[in-house]
Parts: structure tokens; C-alpha cells; sequence
């Protein structure tokens, strides 16, 4: 019923739409050609980019079986990324990186506030001048956005700069950013607006619809970003302007609450539960660090939490129907043909995995692996592609989309879009990706305040990881700022519920068919060279060991010719927990203490 009310309403409001965004004179940048009609000169020119990005949306607890519209839109249109990471599992950092082709360690904007992030550390940075939507206009694009770019973008900061590279934004601001029926949006260079009393996501539906009612007009190819804020909580936050120092003061200005669906959505799914996976709120402890000593959840916890489950569903049902909007326009504009659609999510979320109240920043595959849809020119209809991609790799993506040449400093590659290329893929990929993290992880529950123990805010949640997939292995290896190590093998294991690496958990003798400690070697001077890697090394980390050329992938590296070399690397290691990338609490650093393997030898390239 409500997909029909969707597509019949879309044939309706295009004309008021038009009529909106002509006579409002709301966007001075965007005015392509007024006379024109809807349906420009793009077909047989170059594509035509709709991004999506929804906030803390999970693949894991299975969204997108509760998107009908996404479903049937994108994914039997297109093809889902099963295997697809973000590479640090909270906004900023996530959205940065998504924004620049860079690993985190690459852009030090590694937190939502200053003084490690937020958008005034990604001006500071100087990135505001080295993203994705500057390289496009350069490229000859008309660039769009509309929602969430990142945190710390406030009512007070928007415009000391503006963000820079768009025809025309309108953005979601802090510290209204997260609240569903109270949103502050500020478009191009117009002081902020409030909505109060209308719902987020209905809201940026019409502005997005009008950036695309716009973008059709032009000359020029478009890229048009939407980045609603659900299913992220309901957030109630002062704003930023110290670095948070204690949890208690933290506690203080931010205020979780479960997100607020629209009024149409806010009885649909009453009997939707977390799925019961083997991880969910397990009878013994799991994981390493503060994860480990969690307390099993109680069933007030766990009501509560279920209710926020279905929230978070309650709450996509607007961005199910936002999608199959822009589609219908699309279609109704003659640009669909010439159009990649691509719909992700910056991290992704848990809710009782690992005994874990609502939140992400965790290395579990809840939190990292995400959903990423592809639609378009040459891609396939109705795939789900194996391969692994991350984060790192959407703006080369875009770039090559765009025809734009690519950047020496990416830190991914172009993610395989038609079948031939995914087929080629299958053999030629890299098998890892690099997982990153410093600072403190929130709970977004319910906060018990008769158990002291039970803290919102955790700190001491700075990790290297990596996760390594392939055909013959599945494994995620971390260490922790405290040196606590972790490991699972997830082809046995795949709720991550044994960590090989625990002092409590039996070692194996053996893994993928060699002593574990030769497994375990390679697996960290991989890591080595992964926390610090720059551009192409990101991509090719085993040529950095190998410079020869002759070890692709972790069984080529587990040759035992080169056993001695690998117990000789230095290993992964942490002086001190800090909230930010601070070199000097990093322990040894590959560039400057790594070994590298030459016929037969090795020794320090760099000393
Ligand atoms: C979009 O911005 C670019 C860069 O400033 C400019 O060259 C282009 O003409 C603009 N497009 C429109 C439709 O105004
Ligand atoms: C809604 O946001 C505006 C600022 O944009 C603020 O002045 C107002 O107090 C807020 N209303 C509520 C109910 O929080
Ligand atoms: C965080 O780690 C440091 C060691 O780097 C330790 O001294 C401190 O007690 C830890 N803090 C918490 C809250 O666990
Ligand atoms: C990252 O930024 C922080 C905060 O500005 C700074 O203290 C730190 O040195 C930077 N790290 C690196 C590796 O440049």
C-alpha cells in the first residue's frame, strides 16, 4: 500500500517541486537554465551521481530486509557489497575518509569533536580544499548536498568557512543535527533555519528532491548527496566548544534517546526483536579490553533495547521512501538510464551483541561491515559481489565515474562495478582492509544509574585492526592501546565469540594449515605496515614486506622460506592509550623500524 502512495504522490508533486525551486530564489548557485525544461542534455554525456548515506544504519541486524522500496529499487537493480568496510566505525572520521580516499591515520580526523575532529579539525587539516566535491567541480560537475556532512558542523561554526566544493548544500547542523522532530538546516550561505515540529527525514525529501529538480536543469553531469541522519538515536547535545575530558561532563551534554519515526511509521513492526544470534547478550564474556568485562544484560535491557531496535526501523521507512523518489524523478526526467545510485552508510551499530548497549566505534563485524548498494550504466542487476571493498574506495570510485583522473594519495581503488570486473575482481583484490580507531566508545541505551559501573561513556577504546577474507580464510585481527591482542577465525567462528587470543581462551596448535604463531606473525607485520600506510601501500601492503613483488596475499606470505623474516619483524604494539592519533603512544612505526624481505634477506630499509 504505501509503495503505491509513494510512486502516484512522486507524479503529483513534480510540478510543484518545479514551481518551488524557480520562485523561491532560495539557490542563486544552482540556477542552470530556468527555461529549460526538467529533462536536459545529460543523456550520452557523463553519468549523473545520487549518493546516499544514511547515519549508523546495520547490515548485520538486518535493515534492509524491513527496506521493500531499497530492495526493490536497488538491490534487484543493482548489486549489494556484502563484504563492505568502513574502515573507523564513527561518523566523522568514517565520513571523512568516505570524502577523501584516505585512512583515517591519513587525514588525523579521527574523532567527532575537536581537538581530533569534527569539522573544524577537517578544516584545519586543510581537507576542506582536498575532498571529494571539489575534485568533481573541478572535473566538471555540478555538485549537491543535502543532510549530515559531518559532527561539530554547528549553528555557530558553518560559516567560518562554509563548507567548501558544493553549487548548493543545505546541511544538517549541530547541535538540532540529531534531533528527529527539531532539525537545523543551513542552506548555501543563508543563516540557519529551524523545523520544528516537522520530521528530519520529511524534511530533507523536499530539499533533496529540489537539489535534483535543480541539477536536472543544468548543462553539466551532477552529483547529488542526501544524507539523512536516520537511523541514528534521537540526540538531545550542547555544543562542542572543549574537548571532552571527563565522562561525567560528557554525560552531561549529551543526552541518547531511541530515534522518533514519522507519525505515519510509529505502530509498523510491533513484533520485530534484535535477532538472537549467538552473540547476542551471550552467557559468558566476549572479546578483549572493556568489552570483555560487560555485564550480561538484564531484561529491561533488553525490552528497552528491542523498542530501540524498532525504532531504528520505524525511522528507515522515511528513507525507504526517499529513495524511491529520487528514483521516480530520476525516471520522470529521462536521467535514470545515466545515473549511478549509490546507497551506504558511514558505520554501522550493535544492540546486544557481545552483552553491548546500542552503539558502534567496535571493531565487530556489526560495526564495520556495512551496507553499500550500487545502481547504474553496466552494473549488475540483482548481484551480491564477494569481494572486498571499504570506504576507502568510493571516491576513487566516483573520480573514475567522472572521468577524473586519480589521486596518487588515495589510499583505496576503484571498486569493480560490472560483472567482467567484478569477475576479474575475484582473483585480483586485495583481501583486507584496514580497521582503525582511537577514543572513547558511547552507549546510546538506556543508562542504569543505580549500577556505577554501568558508564556511558567508555575511554581507552583506541585499536588497530585488520580484516583479511578470502575464499580459503576469514579472520579479524586487533590490538588494543593496552596491548591486549584479539583474534577470531570467522570461517569457524562467526560471531566472533572466541578470541584465539585471550589468556582464557585454549590456543589452537594450527591454523589455515600451519602453527598458529606462523599465522599470527604474518597477520601483524601486516597490521605493521597497514596503521601506517600511505596510498598505494594501503592497497598493496605485502609489496612493502616483499618489494619483489612475489607475495600477493597471507597464503603466499605463509611460505615457510620466510618464516625467520617474519619472527624477526617488529610487532604491533601501544606505549600509552590516547583519545587521538598521537605518534609517539603508537610504539614502533614501519617506516622507521620495519624490516622489508629482499632475495633471501632482510633488513631496514629506512634507517
Ligand atoms: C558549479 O560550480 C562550479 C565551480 O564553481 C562552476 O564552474 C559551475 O558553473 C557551477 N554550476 C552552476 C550550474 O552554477
Ligand atoms: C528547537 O530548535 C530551536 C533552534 O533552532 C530552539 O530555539 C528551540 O528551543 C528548539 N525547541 C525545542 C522544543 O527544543
Ligand atoms: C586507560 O589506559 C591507561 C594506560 O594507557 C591506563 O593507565 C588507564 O587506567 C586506562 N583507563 C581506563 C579508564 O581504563
Ligand atoms: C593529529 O592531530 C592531533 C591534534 O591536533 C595532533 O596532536 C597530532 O600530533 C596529530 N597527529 C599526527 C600524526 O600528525
Amino acid at each position: 500500500m504505501r509503495f503505491f502512495g509513494v510512486v502516484l504522490a512522486v507524479g503529483l508533486q513534480l510540478s510543484a517541486v518545479v514551481a518551488r525551486s524557480v520562485t523561491d530564489g532560495q539557490l542563486p548557485l544552482a540556477f542552470g537554465h530556468p527555461s529549460q525544461s526538467g529533462v536536459s542534455g545529460h543523456a550520452g554525456t557523463r553519468p549523473n551521481i545520487v549518493f546516499f548515506l544514511t547515519d549508523d544504519q546495520d547490515l548485520h541486524l538486518n535493515s534492509l530486509d524491513y527496506l521493500p522500496l531499497i530492495q526493490e529499487h536497488l538491490i534487484d537493480k543493482g548489486t549489494l557489497y556484502k563484504r563492505h568496510y568502513c574502515t573507523t566505525a564513527i561518523c566523522c572520521p568514517s565520513r571523512v575518509s568516505l570524502l577523501t580516499g584516505k585512512q583515517a591515520h591519513n587525514t588525523n580526523v579521527t574523532d567527532v569533536v575537536p581537538p581530533y575532529g569534527g569539522y573544524p579539525k577537517f578544516v584545519s587539516q586543510g581537507l576542506n580544499h582536498a575532498y571529494l566535491p571539489i575534485w568533481l567541480q573541478e572535473a566538471g560537475y555540478d555538485t549537491y548536498y543535502t543532510g549530515k556532512l559531518f559532527n561539530a558542523h554547528t549553528v555557530e561554526n558553518y560559516d567560518a568557512p562554509f563548507a567548501a566544493g558544493w553549487n548548493a548544500s543545505d546541511f544538517l547542523l549541530d547541535p538540532y543535527t540529531y534531533m528527529y522532530l527539531n532539525a537545523t538546516y543551513q542552506r548555501n550561505q543563508d543563516p540557519p533555519v529551524s523545523y520544528e515540529g516537522r520530521h528530519t527525514v520529511d524534511v530533507l525529501a523536499e530539499k533533496a528532491n529540489g537539489f535534483l529538480e535543480d541539477a536536472a536543469k543544468g548543462d553539466r553531469p551532477f552529483f547529488l548527496g542526501i544524507a539523512p541522519v536516520a537511523p541514528h538515536s534521537n540526540v538531545k547535545a550542547a555544543l562542542f566548544d572543549d574537548p571532552i575530558d571527563d565522562p561525567g561532563d560528557v554525560d552531561k551534554r549529551l543526552a541518547f534517546t531511541p530515534p522518533i519515526p514519522a507519525k505515519r511509521h510509529e505502530h509498523l513492526f510491533e513484533d520485530a526483536k534484535v535477532p538472537r544470534t549467538p552473540n547476542f547478550n551471550p552467557d559468558f564474556p566476549t572479546g578483549a579490553s572493556w568489552v570483555r568485562s560487560l555485564k550480561q544484560q538484564s531484561q529491561e535491557d533488553l525490552d528497552f533495547n528491542d523498542h530501540f531496535y524498532r525504532q531504528r526501523l520505524r525511522t528507515l521507512q522515511s528513507v525507504d521512501e526517499l529513495v524511491a523518489g529520487i528514483v521516480e524523478r530520476l525516471e520522470a526526467y529521462g536521467l535514470l538510464q545515466n545515473t549511478y545510485i549509490f546507497y551506504t552508510t558511514d558505520n554501522g551499530y550493535h544492540i546486544g551483541q557481545h552483552r553491548l548497549q546500542p552503539g558502534k566505534e567496535c571493531g565487530f563485524e556489526e560495526d564495520i561491515n556495512i551496507p553499500l548498494i550500487v545502481r547504474g550504466p553496466g552494473v549488475s542487476e540483482g548481484e551480491v559481489a564477494e569481494i572486498v571493498t571499504t570506504h576507502i574506495d568510493l571516491a576513487p570510485t566516483i573520480l573514475k565515474l567522472a572521468g577524473a583522473p586519480s589521486r596518487a594519495d588515495f589510499d583505496g581503488e576503484a571498486i569493480p562495478l560490472s560483472r567482467s570486473e567484478l569477475q576479474e575482481a575475484a582473483s585480483a583484490r586485495h583481501e583486507h582492509v584496514t580497521v582503525e580507531y582511537w577514543g572513547y566508545a558511547a552507549s546510546e541505551g538506556k543508562v542504569f544509574r543505580r549500577d556505577p559501573d554501568d558508564a556511558r561513556i567508555i575511554f581507552n577504546n583506541t585499536y588497530k585492526a585488520l580484516r583479511i577474507i578470502s575464499a580459503e580464510y576469514n579472520l579479524y585481527y586487533a590490538v588494543w592501546c593496552n596491548n591486549e591482542h584479539e583474534l577470531y577465525n570467522l570461517k569457524t567462528d562467526p560471531y566472533q565469540l572466541h578470541n584465539l587470543l585471550h589468556p582464557d581462551t585454549p590456543r589452537p596448535s594450527h591454523l589455515l594449515g600451519v602453527p598458529f604463531d606462523k599465522v599470527l606473525a604474518r597477520l601483524d607485520a601486516l597490521l605493521f605496515v597497514l596503521k601506517s600506510c600511505k596510498g598505494k601501500t594501503c592497497v598493496r601492503p605485502w609489496q612493502a614486506l616483499h618489494p619483489a613483488g612475489n607475495v600477493q596475499n597471507l597464503r603466499e606470505a605463509l611460505n615457510s622460506r620466510f618464516d625467520p623474516f617474519y619472527k624477526e619483524q617488529r610487532r604491533v604494539s601501544f606505549t600509552r592509550c590516547e583519545l587521538g592519533y598521537i605518534l609517539d603512544a603508537e610504539g614502533p612505526q614501519f617506516e622507521a623500524e620495519g624490516l622489508v624481505y629482499r632475495q633471501g634477506v632482510w633488513w631496514s630499509e629506512w634507517v
